[in-house]
């Protein structure tokens, strides 16, 4: 793109942001830089990249051509100042949060989590003398009761995986802001087509780039943003020393992906709201939790915070952990998996597969109920989505 276009819509930006055709042949595509080492022109040379990425490539574990694409391009996406990319979603939680506590600090933390962040909480970063409380961070008063002398971060997912819970984002900052803590907020739910929280005051965003953002189910990838400020000392810190760096392979694969972001998202949007209206008029249905619907709890936030409503869909069948499970081993187009914004829509069983290692109690506090279902809508021809769940919904005998 040249200068002088200041782009007003996503559509736009998922397609140009952070990205020019390769100044030396015009390559339109990102080439995929398959390369570990960079040369040096000096020792001068080679020392200067050694100390700082901001001199330019020294070695892939601390940057890549790639990697820079996609970094950049979602900065811009979600108004960040720079991004840094991961192998995982999970690797970029654990670089994030390893590198900003230390032994003595406390973080308050979404009751509703990623199974594994709630682990990272939980387990290891305990052993490294981190402490925590999970609390339910729909209700701020209990979020800002749980702050101690020693809180340095308030980390919440948004919507949360897997109950579609909402956490009010400025709500969050203003707390945040009040104690001088870190505020830090997985999007991978809502990608920065549904929401932006940078803009509005939370310090780092981060996502599972193996969901919407790839959108295909065929790479793994996690990335931060942030200020610049930051990125550089992640890069410098638990990117260097504990690698977790993302294959440029991936990152070509996820910079595609994200070309598309809008145009699947609307569709997994437009089908999500027709399948959890579908869910929540029929019989054998107990609950439905999909943010678009009156009957969530945070609807009204929804309206506010988000610009549309997502593509994940929660619900309960009537008769339990039994019942959920007929329904799963019946359905024919709808695949049994625990991916989720891949275009092909899945379907999992929190309690017996993502969150099986959390405690039963935790899980439950947290709403993750025996008999919940977490469905990732895709973006097949809803009918037959919805023909698919009715057949499947009709095997199971109350
Ligand atoms: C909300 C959320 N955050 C983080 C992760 C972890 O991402 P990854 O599987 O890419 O490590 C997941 C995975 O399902 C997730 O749903």
């Amino acid at each position: 793109m040249k200068e002088g276009m200041t782009l007003k819509g996503i559509g736009s930006k998922v397609v140009h942001l952070g990205q020019a055709s390769d100044p030396t042949n015009g390559a339109l595509s990102t080439p995929i830089f398959l390369t570990s080492a960079y040369e040096f022109n000096s020792v001068e040379d080679g020392a200067k990249k050694c100390e700082s990425y901001n001199y330019g490539y020294c070695y892939t574990r601390l940057g890549n051509p790639t990697l820079t694409v996609l970094e950049e391009k979602v900065a811009a996406l979600e108004g960040a100042e720079a991004g840094l990319s991961f192998g995982s979603g999970v690797g970029a939680i654990a670089a994030y949060l390893i590198s900003q506590l230390k032994a003595g600090d406390h973080a308050v933390v979404s009751d509703t989590t990623y199974s594994a962040s709630h682990y990272l909480f939980e387990t290891t970063l305990r052993k490294f003398g981190v402490e925590c409380d999970f609390v339910d961070a729909t209700d701020s008063e209990k979020v800002e009761k749980a702050i101690r002398p020693n809180t340095r971060m308030i980390y919440f997912e948004t919507p949360a995986n897997p109950t579609v819970k909402l956490v009010d984002i400025k709500e969050m900052v203003r707390i945040a802001k009040k104690y001088n803590l870190a505020t830090a907020v997985d999007s991978t739910f809502g990608t920065p087509y549904l929401q932006r929280p940078i803009e509005m005051g939370v310090d780092v965003v981060i996502h599972s780039a193996t969901k919407y953002l790839c959108g295909h189910g065929d790479a793994m990838g996690g990335i931060i943003v942030g200020s610049k400020k930051l990125m550089d000392e992640l890069r410098d810190d638990t990117m260097k020393n504990m690698g977790g760096t993302l294959g440029p392979m991936e990152a070509f694969l996820i910079i595609r992906g994200i070309k598309t972001l809008e145009v699947r998202m609307k569709k997994h949007c437009e089908n999500a709201m027709e399948v959890a209206k579908f869910l929540e008029s029929h019989p054998k249905v107990e609950r439905v939790f999909y943010p678009g619907l009156p009957s969530h709890p945070q609807h009204e936030l929804a309206k506010t915070q988000m610009d549309d409503f997502g593509g994940m869909v929660t619900f309960e069948v009537k008769g339990g952990i039994e019942a959920g499970r007929k329904l799963m081993e019946s359905v024919k187009m709808c695949v049994l998996a625990v991916n989720l914004g891949d275009v092909v829509t899945l379907l999992q069983h929190p309690a017996s597969m993502t969150h099986w290692y959390v405690p039963k109690e935790e899980r439950l506090k947290g709403g993750i109920t025996d008999g919940l279902v977490r469905m990732s809508v895709g973006i097949e021809s809803v009918e037959d989505i919805i023909y698919d769940l009715g057949q499947a919904l009709e095997q199971i005998q109350v």
